[in-house]
């Protein structure tokens, strides 16, 4: 379980992540999957580490989100908060673990708390799940919104498509909000749209292809460290490429035990 608590200098929680809005800090977000990862980005400074259901992608190869359990959600939570000691840990609910009712919501938002170890939980639309949003924020549960481009809605999108329906998302928005939530994530949608919601709400926007605007951003670790052999979308910048460092270290991992080289002398115990 995490050693994260609430109160300990510098561990991030959500009341901070809302103040950091009006005190013009920006907000940086990462999703984490496993306990090194975590460890990793936790010690660099990111704020909130998101247990994404992106996981059902980069991690389990999936071509969306959809299929990804709560159960496997929880136990990647586990792995994060064992290796997170300062950032604010977020999970997200998978598909039809919140949409049948506020009740439902309520208790997989619990045992996502409860069972992994996680400080909040992220839903996914604004005005369709603010009912689940109040129930669980009632409880005391931070929640973190998700508005615009929803992976979970794909097929009703009809792909993974930039949304432009301005007064939608501003009521989305709204809708989150009013529930309660202490930030929203914005997804793909135009900069300009990115840049109106920001100035309409007063709880940090997340931005992952909404523009610079947003009061912080978040991107998909695999996109981030370009690991995985996946299509990169056009907003993702990669800062370091494991790809490169994984094929050229296999490579020569690969010659050295073909030549007789590895292991070598300094490897080997001795009688
Ligand atoms: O599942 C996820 O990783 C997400 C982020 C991309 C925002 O929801």
């Amino acid at each position: 379980m995490s050693t994260h608590t609430p109160g300990t200098p510098k561990a991030v929680t959500a009341p901070d992540c809302l103040a950091a809005k009006a005190q013009g800090r920006k907000l940086v977000v990462v999703t984490a999957y496993d306990y090194p990862s975590a460890q990793l980005l936790d010690e660099a400074g990111v704020d909130i580490l998101l247990v994404g259901d992106s996981l059902g992608m980069v991690v389990q190869g999936h071509p969306h989100s959809l299929t990804v359990t709560l159960d496997e959600m929880i136990y990647h939570t586990k792995l994060v908060a064992r290796g997170s000691r300062r950032s604010l840990i977020v999970t997200d609910m998978p598909f039809m673990t919140y949409q049948v009712s506020p009740q439902q919501a309520l208790e997989n938002a619990g045992r996502i708390i409860q069972q992994g170890g996680a400080h909040a939980v992220k839903l996914e639309g604004g005005v369709r799940t603010a009912a689940a949003i109040a129930v669980i924020t009632q409880a005391d549960i931070p929640v973190m919104g998700h508005i615009g481009l929803t992976p979970q809605s794909i097929h009703s999108f009809g792909g993974f498509k930039v949304q432009r329906a301005e007064e939608q998302l501003l009521a989305d928005a709204q809708a989150v909000v009013e529930a309660g939530a202490f930030a929203v994530v914005v997804e793909g949608v135009p900069a300009e749209l990115g840049a109106k919601v920001t100035a309409a709400i007063p709880i940090p926007t997340i931005g992952i292809g909404a523009g610079k605007n947003c009061d912080g951003q978040v991107l998909v670790f695999h996109d981030l460290f370009q690991y995985g052999l996946g299509r990169r979308p056009k907003f993702v910048k990669s800062y370091a490429h494991l790809n490169q460092a994984i094929q050229q270290g296999t490579k020569a991992f690969i010659d050295e035990v073909r030549e007789g080289k590895f292991p070598a002398e300094e490897h080997q115990y001795s009688s």
